[in-house]
């Protein structure tokens, strides 16, 4: 069951509020580049996937990590650094991606494909990590794909993007699990290629949760880290983003000389279900961040045999540097 919280009182200052208990509580915020503007700026460090779990791992001096991103990746901050108290600010707030690969079905699915490698991206709970060989991130998924023996056939989820996008690039063969990222998937091919045609300078750079067709199109792809370097490193001046919004607001930051285009979407009928924004990432608030450090709650618990299960192919990929 969620939480219910009396409102918070709205003649406090948030930000002066939220440093304060950051102090007295010695926490770390760490935020992922699809957070809101306002939580990206307070935070200490800021990244994607991959630089936020090293960020959760270094955190020697804190007591607590208060992690602004989904479940999974604060359950992995817990993972690699189980002695602190690791609080997100909303506890629903989950990933597509995740949902769709639960351990179960992975199991089920190992069993039919015994002699095959295992590699399963970040974005998937605890315990389909703890069914895993290596993990991998978007920033470095192929380097993974390439440390896995020669010829050894690979089982690759829950994003079936990500993995078409890596046997392309690899030349690996790989079976691929039917999963994709609720945001990335309603960028629209169409509209993009006419928004191109307008604006024949811009470049289109991607996120690789987007669909191949979205890929194909794309002058550039990578993770969220790697699409924030080439916006600031390239000679270009205008851009097509090609992922979640959030990341805008800090390409803008570095990057302040540069246009900035979103990307369009397909017209969905249901609500949430045709935008850049994901809808997960958006639980989270200045509000509940306040209440999170007040409370130390909710918490990231769970079992040490499920936690060491799921750190080995973490480590793996760590290791891999
Ligand atoms: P990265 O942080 O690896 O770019 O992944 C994006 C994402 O969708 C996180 O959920
Ligand atoms: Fe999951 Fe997609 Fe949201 Fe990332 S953007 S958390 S992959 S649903």
């Amino acid at each position: 069951m969620p939480t219910v919280h009396p409102p918070v009182d709205p003649r406090l200052d948030l930000f002066a509020e939220i440093d304060r208990l950051r102090r007295e509580r010695k926490a770390v915020i760490l935020a992922h580049y699809y957070q809101d503007p306002d939580i990206q700026d307070l935070a200490d460090h800021l990244g994607d996937s991959l630089e936020l779990a090293k960020r959760a791992r270094d955190a020697k001096d804190a007591e607590v990590i208060l992690f602004c991103g989904v479940h999974f990746m604060a359950e992995t901050a817990k993972i690699v650094n189980p002695s602190k108290v690791v609080i997100i600010p909303d506890l629903e707030a989950g990933c597509s991606l995740a949902e769709q690969c639960p351990a179960d079905r992975l199991r089920a699915w190992k069993q039919k494909h015994p002699e095959h490698h295992v590699v399963m991206y970040i974005n998937c709970s605890a315990a389909t990590k703890a069914e895993s060989d290596i993990i991998c991130t978007s920033s470095n998924a192929e380097r993974v794909i390439r440390s896995v023996p020669a010829g050894k056939p690979i089982l690759f989820g829950p994003d079936k993007n990500l993995g078409a996008f890596l046997i392309k690039k690899t030349g690996r063969q790989m079976d691929l699990w039917p999963g994709a990222c609720m945001v990335h998937e309603t960028f629209s091919s169409q509209k993009i290629a006419a928004l191109k045609a307008r604006n024949p300078d811009a470049k289109f750079i991607a996120h690789p949760e987007c669909e191949e067709h979205v890929l194909q199109l794309a002058d550039f792809v990578g993770s969220t880290s790697k699409l924030l370097e080439f916006v600031q490193k390239d000679a270009g001046k205008r851009y097509i983003v090609g992922t979640e919004t959030g990341i805008l607001h800090t390409m803008k930051k570095h990057a302040p000389h540069k246009e900035l285009i979103e990307v369009p979407y397909e017209d969905r009928t249901a609500a949430c279900q045709g935008c850049n924004a994901c809808p997960h990432m958006k639980r989270n608030t200045l509000e509940k961040i306040y209440l999170a450090l007040r409370d130390l709650q909710p918490r990231i618990e769970m079992a040490e045999e499920l936690r060491k299960r799921a750190l080995l192919p973490l480590e793996r990929m760590l290791a891999l540097g």
